[in-house]
Formats: C-alpha cells, structure tokens, sequence
C-alpha cells in the first residue's frame, strides 16, 4: 500500500497527551487575553486544548484516512464509511472537526462538511449543496446525464451556467461530477441523526454507485449524531440496509460515550492550567471535582473553564476548597445541565419514564442483572401510566416505541455496540440520580405524589428480574 503523510498525520496536531510549547504559548495569550473559551470550549466549537481518551475512535478514523487515500486498487469497492455515534456532549462533534481539519490540512482530499438538519434536510437542499462543488465543465455534462436520467429532485440554482435552467438531478449525478476530478472526497455529516432518511440514503446509495477504486475513485463518509443516528439509517425510507450490514457493523460504528477516566479528565484540566501559569491549590478538592465530571467532556471543560475564570480573579490560584467560587460555580453550571434536559422531558411527559429507567439501572447493577429490551418497555409503559399531570389538563399517553426513540434521540438511552437487542446503557447515569432526587423531594408534589406508584411497578418487576445473578 503505497503511504502518504495523512495516514498517519491526520490528528499531528491536536494534543491528547502533552501540549507542545507552541501550544502552552498559545493556551498562555488566551489566559492573558481572558479567552477562556478557546482553552477549555465548554460550549462553543473550538477544539479543546487536549482531546483525552479518544485513542480508539482516532484509530478508526485515521484507518479511513488510509483506505480512503490508498492508491492502489483494490478488489474491494465497498464503502468507507464510520458513524460516531453517543450521547450528547461527549465529543463526537470535535472529533469530526478535528479529523476534517487534519484532512483538509495534509491530505490531498476534498472534504465536504454537512449537517443532518441541514444539507440533508430535504434533497434540493442537498442537491444544491452538491452542485456547488462541481467543477463546472463536469457540471454542464452531469446536467445532460441528469435530463435523461430522470428526476429526483430539482436543482434550483447552482453555478451560473444553470442559473436559468431547472434541472432533474440526484446526488448520484452530482457526485460522479465531483468524483472526476483527481482528490479523493470526504463528506462528513454532523448532527445526522436529524437528516431526512431518505435524503440519507439517497446519498449514501449515491456514493456507493460512484465508488470507482480501479478508476481512482475514491469517497469516504463519516457521520456523527445522537444513537437515534442508527434510527435514521434503519429507516425504511432510508433504504440503505447494507450500510449497517451486520458484518460490517462493528468497523463502522464508533461509540463516543461519556467514559473518560479520573486521570484523563486530570491530565486535560491540569497541562492547561499549569500551561496558563495558574498554581492549583487543593488536590483533594481537585480530585473530588474531576469525579463530579461523571466521565463527560462537557462538563469536563465546564469545570476547566470554571477554574480558569475563577483563577483570573483569584492571584493566578486555582481553589478547588469544597464551597469557594469553583466549586459552587461548577456545581450550578452542572446543575443548570440537568435542569434543561429535564424540563425537555417533563414537558413531553416522560419524567417518570426517566425515574423508572434510572430505578432500572440501579437495580440492574445492584444485582449484575442484564438489562433487556423488555424490561425498559415496562419502565417506560409504567412511567407513561403514572406521568406527573401537568395542571390544566391530562395528557394523552404516549406510545411506547416513540418514548424510547425520544430517549435515544436524547442521547439518554443506547445501545454501544449498536445492536438492536442492546446491550442497552444509559448516556449519563449521573443525570437519571438528578432524576430520582426530583421525584424524592417532597416539596416537588407533582412528581412526588406519583412515587409510590412507581415505586409498586418497579417492585413487581424487580420479582420478574430475579436475585442478585451467581458470577
Ligand atoms: N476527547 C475530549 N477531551 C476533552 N474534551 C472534549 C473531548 N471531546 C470533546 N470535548 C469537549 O466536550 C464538549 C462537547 O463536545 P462536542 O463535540 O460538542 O460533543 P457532541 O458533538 O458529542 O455533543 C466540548 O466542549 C468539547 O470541547
Ligand atoms: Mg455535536
């Protein structure tokens, strides 16, 4: 196999261990400049000082890399594609960013960012997006293609050439346009899980049809969204079952889930802040704290960025004390989290759906139990039975199948190895603990009042599951 720089060199510039010294330079002009953000991103999209724990989902990503840039042919034309898929904020947006950079950066290839909400929202959408990237003399032979070949959906404007012309085209058309030219192609596809199924799997039946490895021509494609992502690719609009062929699958599935150690989280706060000149006073408060980052890279750069702004106001120090400003600051900030998809959920009555899920857990983990998929449609049919009645008037119940798919679309519910049949996790137990301390506090006498018939139906069904399993 014939090897270029990329293959290797595609993450060469995102710190996962160390900060080179040009990057402890830089992280020391953004202290000074008060641009937190840009050290510790807890919200915005730059890509955080040190990328921990990623090791495998970088390797997978940087063997794309590879195949994607291989030149020589090979018998195999099948599609090189990888899905990031996890709950939110554990990253599967920066990893996607960082790789197109790297890509965009030392690699002959053209790289083409889209979302599911947007490009891939509705087929002239995507179309349009399309054509802009096609060379333009391929363009006008792709519009004589199109006109025989049928419509598929309508190409609105695009380079001049076709401005006064309504052109049938598909991606198919479009990409094999693209495709001519010399550079292998990456489309990368944020947020996927709100594309259009059928959009989705027009394109990727597109790509598949385009591939050309004894032409030269190559497309890679990776996706990144919540797990409802392979919801949307099992659609029956999608109609590209062979992508999550089973063979396939474990190859093109990379789950991004909130797992990073105490270490990690240490090493990705401590460099920076060390790099910035800040002393870190407490260990033990430190430590304590990075165990409040439940294993998720948002709050983990929460709780940097925290520090960082505290530190500015505090001599350069770093005080993790148990109820100084660190402290209570991150500890709302995690909160204000919670808050937020809680409230989502209330408001679709699911709140009780939530409690008997982390009941579930709790219980499964007490026991060694193994979760299945019937015993989350029973917490989920006991929470819709006794949902907290919002005042003013009852809410009819929802159906089962579109409750768990909330939840997946939340990103609060999946399934790792991306299996129908689980097993199933829950995307942040810490949230569903925020969850039971909601319906535990009595002044909440909404949620309140319906905890002992929660607690009955979870009863029951703990007889059902069984004692502690023998190991
Ligand atoms: N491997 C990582 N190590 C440290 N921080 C990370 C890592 N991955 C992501 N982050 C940070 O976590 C937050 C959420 O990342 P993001 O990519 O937006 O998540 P997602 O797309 O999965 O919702 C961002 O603030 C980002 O900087
Ligand atoms: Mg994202």
């Amino acid at each position: 196999m014939q090897r270029t720089r990329a293959d290797k060199d595609v993450f060469a510039g995102i710190a996962t261990d160390v900060l080179s010294d040009k990057q402890a330079r830089r992280i020391q002009e953004d202290y000074e400049a008060q641009r937190f953000n840009q050290i510790f991103p807890a919200g915005s999209l730059a890509i955080p000082s040190m990328l921990v724990s990623r090791t495998q989902q970088m390797r997978q990503l940087s063997a794309l890399a590879a195949e994607l840039l291989e030149k020589s042919p090979s018998a195999q034309q099948s599609l090189i594609g990888i899905v990031l898929h996890g709950p939110r904020g554990t990253g599967k947006t920066t990893l996607l960013k960082a790789f197109s950079n790297g890509m965009r950066d030392t690699a002959a290839t053209q790289v083409i960012n889209m979302t599911g909400s947007g490009e891939l929202s509705s087929m002239d959408a995507l179309l349009n997006y399309l054509a802009a990237y096609a060379p333009k003399q391929s363009t006008s032979t792709t519009f004589q293609v199109a006109i025989s070949a049928g419509v598929e959906g309508h190409l609105k404007r695009t380079t001049s050439e076709l401005a006064t012309e309504q052109a049938p085209l598909s991606p198919a058309h479009l990409l094999r346009a693209l495709a001519s030219a010399t550079r292998p192609i990456l489309l990368t596809i944020d947020e996927a899980h709100a594309a259009d199924p059928r959009v989705l799997g027009s394109l990727l039946n597109s790509i598949r049809g385009t591939i050309d490895r004894r032409q030269g021509i190559s497309i890679g494609i990776v996706l990144a969204g919540t797990p409802d992502t392979l919801n949307a690719l099992r659609h029956e609009d999608c109609k590209a079952t062979w992508f999550m062929d089973r063979a396939d699958l474990e190859g093109r599935l990379a789950a991004v889930p909130n797992d990073l150690s105490i270490d990690d989280c240490g090493r990705a706060i401590r460099e920076p802040l060390l790099a910035a000149g800040i002393t870190i006073e407490n260990t033990q408060g430190f430590e304590r704290l990075l165990g409040e980052c439940k294993g998720s890279p948002y709050f983990l750069q929460l709780l940097g960025s925290t520090a960082l702004s505290a530190a500015s106001q505090n001599d350069d120090i770093a005080d993790f004390t148990r109820a100084r400003a660190i402290d209570l600051t991150f500890e709302r900030r995690v909160n204000a989290r919670y808050h937020e998809t809680w409230s989502d959920l209330d408001k679709k009555g699911l709140s009780a759906c939530a409690r008997q899920m982390g009941a579930l857990w709790r219980k499964s983990i007490e026991t060694g139990r193994i979760i299945k998929q019937g015993h989350i449609y029973e917490v989920i049919e006991s929470g819709l039975t006794h949902a907290p009645r919002r005042t003013g008037r009852s809410e009819a119940l929802g159906r089962i199948e579109d409750a768990e798919a909330t939840f997946e679309h939340l990103g609060l519910l999946w399934s790792m190895t991306g299996h129908i049949n689980g097993p199933w996790d829950l995307g942040l137990p810490s949230f569903f603990d925020f969850v039971e301390e909601q319906f535990q506090d009595a002044q909440n006498i909404r949620h309140h009042r319906v905890l002992p018939a929660l607690e009955m139906d979870m009863q029951r069904l703990f007889q059902e599951i069984g004692p502690p399993a023998q190991s």
